[in-house]
């Protein structure tokens, strides 16, 4: 099984930015857990970060070899209705994750223009809300959920 994970903008900036939302852990470190769960669990996972919504948008065009897709939008998740057409374009499943509750924090975060065109949502649960999709995204295959 391939998985491919997508960090959008700012991500890059993990372990530096706002600890109280997005916690120690830099973007490597984090890459690191996902690719160790990834590991003992069959999956091959790979992980992109980019800060430009083109080469997201592209990066998704592409997607459609991965059995699923895994993406944090990042500010892009408010903004952005390219994106949201972007994966409307793929037909895999597609989890959108976000490591802080977006839903608690300020009101423009509490929309989301992918999430629509995902499966579902994981939010608020740190980085370990990609440990869980990944295990959705292995078990979900099994039987209708
Ligand atoms: C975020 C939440 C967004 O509102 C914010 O712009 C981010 C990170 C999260 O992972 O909690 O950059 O997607």
């Amino acid at each position: 099984m391939k998985i491919l994970i997508i960090h959008g903008p700012n991500l890059n900036r993990l372990g530096k930015r706002d600890p109280d939302q997005y916690g120690h852990d830099t973007l490597e470190q984090v890459n690191e857990k996902i690719n160790t769960y990834a590991k003992e669990n069959q999956i091959e996972a790979t992980c992109m970060q980019s800060n430009s919504e083109e080469t997201i948008i592209d990066t998704i065009h592409s997607a459609e070899t991965y059995d699923g897709l895994i993406i944090n939008p990042a500010a892009f998740t408010h903004t952005s209705i390219a994106l949201r057409d972007a994966l409307a374009s793929i037909s895999i499943p597609k989890i959108e994750v976000h490591i802080s509750n977006i839903h608690k924090r300020e009101a423009f975060r509490h929309v989301s223009y992918t999430v629509a065109e995902c499966t579902g949502q994981i939010s608020g649960l740190g980085t370990y809300g990609y440990v869980l999709a990944l295990n959705y995204l292995k078990h979900s295959g099994e039987s209708r959920i």
